[in-house]
């Protein structure tokens, strides 16, 4: 692969903040050799791919008892503790024979690759530009994210930023919407945020249905019936098709008619809409949501499921923001976003009789 090639990927990747996957060698290891095994054993570069290891982003991780350092040009031409800097000569020595900058032989865990100078200089540029890209959207004082004016999730989205920066934002940086330039979109962070949130007031509505002494429950939920019975077993619950304590989940299961629920336990994202007519019934209602006033917002608002997903998802990125430390970058927020132990504030409120 040429240089201007790789070079070229790097600079094109991810124009808008996206999460994507550039095509860089870094990505791909595609057209080198990697020889593992502290040199004995030729394999397919692109099996081997330093991303796989290094991370995205190029900041390494700790994984088990190995520790894989980060690899951003930035990082590797700075001394650190164990190393003296690296430069184009040394890092060439490090990555053809496992040969670090003071002479050490570096962990076999580091495959040795087969690469020529044209190789070497675009891996190098990639190395650069990581860093440039994870960082972008990032501010000294602000995370820019960006929205379609007309998406229906902005609304709910902007109130949890607002809230968000009222309570100093992190680590001095607030969320900023923008219409333009360098910026997260708000898909990727809905989209990122949406599956854990689902997933993180599921597992609180079960515990309380346990906790209230709950035994056979009726479970609205898009999972197949197979997949319902398996988590109600899992927590010693079983399905009754007229039980009256129903679990409404997972937006593409039909509203329960009202008229036949006594308690309804519910995500507030699938259940906002239709709040108003299960109240008028006198169901008491058992709500996973991050607070009343959200609540309120959202059922003001004409798409109250879109802006309680804005709202979530914006509640969702400043616990990441939070979590993910002062110079984190893209990759290290979207980890957060997928990680269930970021404390999502989401608790179960009780609303009606
Ligand atoms: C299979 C996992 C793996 C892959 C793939 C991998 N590395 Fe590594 N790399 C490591 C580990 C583990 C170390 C730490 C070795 C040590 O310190 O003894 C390391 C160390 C390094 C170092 C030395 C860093 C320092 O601070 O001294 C550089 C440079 C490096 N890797 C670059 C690369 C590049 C460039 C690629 C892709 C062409 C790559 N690595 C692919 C696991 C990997």
């Amino acid at each position: 692969m040429a240089w201007r090639h790789v070079l070229a990927a790097a600079l094109l990747a991810s124009p808008s903040g996206a999460w994507e996957v550039p095509d860089s060698l870094y990505f791909t290891g595609q057209g080198t050799t990697a020889v593992i095994a502290a040199g004995t054993v030729p394999a397919d570069g692109s099996r081997f791919a330093c991303a796989g290891c290094h991370g995205a982003d190029g900041q390494g991780k700790a994984e088990g008892a190995t520790t894989i350092p980060p690899v951003t040009w930035d990082a590797l031409t700075a001394p650190t503790g164990l190393r003296p800097a690296y430069d184009a000569t040394s890092f060439a020595r490090a990555v053809q024979s496992g040969v670090g900058p003071d002479g050490r032989a570096l962990s076999a865990g580091m495959p040795r690759y087969m690469l020529d100078d044209a190789q070497l200089t675009g891996l190098i540029e990639s190395l650069k530009q990581l860093q440039a890209i994870d960082r972008k959207a990032f501010g000294p004082r602000d995370l820019r994210v960006t929205a379609d004016v007309n998406d229906p999730r902005l609304r709910g989205f902007a109130d949890a930023a607002r809230a968000f920066n009222d309570q100093g934002g992190a680590y001095g940086r607030s969320v900023a919407i923008v219409k333009e330039g360098d910026a997260l979109a708000l898909d990727d962070v809905t989209g990122a945020a949406l599956g854990v949130l689902a997933a993180t007031s599921e597992a609180l509505l079960f515990d309380h249905i346990v906790a209230d002494g709950h035994r056979r429950i009726r479970w609205q939920t898009a999972l197949s019936s197979a997949e319902r019975d398996f988590h109600l077993r899992q927590r010693g619950l079983l399905h009754g098709d007229g039980a009256r304590v129903v679990l409404w989940t997972r937006g593409s299961a039909a509203p329960p008619p009202p008229e036949t629920v006594d308690i309804l336990y519910a995500d507030l994202a699938v259940a906002a809409p239709s709040l108003g007519a299960m109240l008028e019934r006198s169901v008491t209602v058992y709500l996973a949501s991050p607070d009343a006033a959200v609540l309120d917002a959202a059922l003001r608002d004409p798409q109250p499921i879109s802006y309680v997903e804005g709202y979530l998802s914006g509640l969702a990125l400043g616990a990441a923001l939070t979590a993910a430390g002062r110079s984190a970058g893209q990759e290290a927020l979207r980890r957060r976003l997928q990680d269930k132990t970021v404390a999502f504030p989401i608790s179960v409120l009780r609303i009606g009789d």
